[in-house]
């Protein structure tokens, strides 16, 4: 499919999220894609509707999730899961909620490495937990990770939020990272909650390492939530995966099912998806190029780290010095929605996620009405 052809008066008509919550604004907030569905999803669903496949989860259907999860985890990445180790949740954030009340004490502190995707910053202290924040280290063209502050940060039995690939800042992690986190966990005899929500989405020929391969202490202490939602954008579905690795498993009272639709949906995508994904990462890495040649003439001094995954690029304008959070300034002078990134925690005032997941015709009017904005504030 040709993702240029497709306008904002389509967008507008669709009325997705991005495009319905902000009045007019162009959408460049929340994490969906503009990209329609992938074929053998659309038909996999059209199928669903013409049998009346719409009643309750059936063990069969669940089964071939699991199978389709571990073949596409052994596929994609040569990570070697047992389908009864995958579990069918409606949503990732269910499987964070069902890790911090059930994989940890009640009194455990819930550590996450900033910026962060913003439910976070929200979702430990709703549940009882103290949040640690600890920022990650803005080097010259690359995110690391401060280990010495994850390490001092870290009590007896607290549980790491990792995100990788990382929202906001499109990090993806290297297998030595990896392995050094699992070191300060296991130290810690904490646990990890790893987010691999955006884990397809790898940009530039960067390689996603799931975290439980990199040591055997990694895959006993971590719980990993997986969805196609992000990469085939089917997060109206509410289908996700856990995977435990810990030698533990749900308890019924843990037992949010999954939407059927949501779950053949996954099922097709992990089976049969590979190939739109595969147009669609192409198309977003020609995205990035373009934030990249436009950013020093339509936004400059704003500072860019290229993506290594997701489609969130993470703009730091704080050398833009504007009167109001920088969110607030685009959507009131530029009728643009980016996400703040204050709402990211410590390091994210300043700063914007733009979503570039949108036709390049888009993208390209975005960063003119931003830029046009900031030049307005200088005169
Ligand atoms: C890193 C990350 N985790 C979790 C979610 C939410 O996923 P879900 O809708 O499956 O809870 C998102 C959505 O954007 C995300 O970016």
């Amino acid at each position: 499919m040709d993702f240029d052809q497709i306008t904002t008066e389509d967008l507008f008509r669709i009325g997705g999220s991005k495009w319905s919550r902000m009045g007019d604004a162009l959408g460049a907030f929340i994490a969906e894609m503009d990209f329609g569905l992938a074929e053998p999803i659309k038909a996999r669903l059209h199928e669903s509707i013409d049998l009346g496949q719409s009643g309750y989860l059936t063990p069969r259907w669940t089964q071939d999730l699991q199978t389709s999860t571990t073949d596409f985890l052994s596929g994609r990445y040569g990570w070697s899961v047992s389908p009864d180790q995958v579990h069918a949740i409606p949503d990732v954030l269910a499987g964070m909620v069902i890790t911090m009340n059930r994989h940890i004490s009640p009194d455990a502190r819930v550590i996450v490495p900033t910026p962060a995707y913003m439910p976070f910053m929200t979702l430990p202290g709703a549940y009882g937990h103290e949040l640690v924040q600890v920022p990650m280290i803005r080097a010259e063209g690359e995110w690391l990770v401060d280990f010495d502050a994850l390490d001092a940060a870290f009590g007896e039995g607290d549980l790491l939020v990792l995100c990788n690939p990382h929202n906001p800042i499109g990090k993806v992690y290297t297998a030595d990272e990896l392995a050094t986190i699992s070191e300060i966990v296991e130290r810690h005899h904490g646990r990890v909650f790893n987010d691999e929500i955006h884990a397809p989405l790898t940009l530039n020929g960067a390689r996603h390492i799931p975290y439980p391969t990199v040591s055997d202490a990694a895959a006993s202490h971590s719980i990993t939530a997986l969805s196609a939602s992000k990469a085939w954008n089917l997060a109206g579905y509410k289908c996700a995966q856990l995977v435990i690795t810990d030698g533990t498993t749900l308890q019924p009272t843990d037992l949010h099912e999954p939407a059927t639709p949501g779950v053949l949906a996954n099922i097709a995508a992990y089976s049969d998806g590979e190939p739109w994904l595969a147009e669609v990462i192409t198309y977003l890495e020609g995205n990035q190029r373009l934030i990249q040649e436009m950013l020093p003439t339509v936004l400059p001094g704003v500072e860019f780290i290229p993506n290594q995954g997701t489609y969130l690029a993470w703009l730091d304008c704080t050398a833009l010095d504007l009167p109001t959070s920088p969110a607030k300034f685009f959507l009131d002078r530029a009728n643009v929605a980016v996400t703040d990134g204050a709402l990211c925690g410590e390091g994210g005032r300043g700063s914007v996620r733009l979503n570039f997941a949108t036709p390049r015709p888009v993208l390209s009017e975005i960063l003119e009405r931003m830029g046009a904005s900031a030049q307005e504030q200088l005169a």
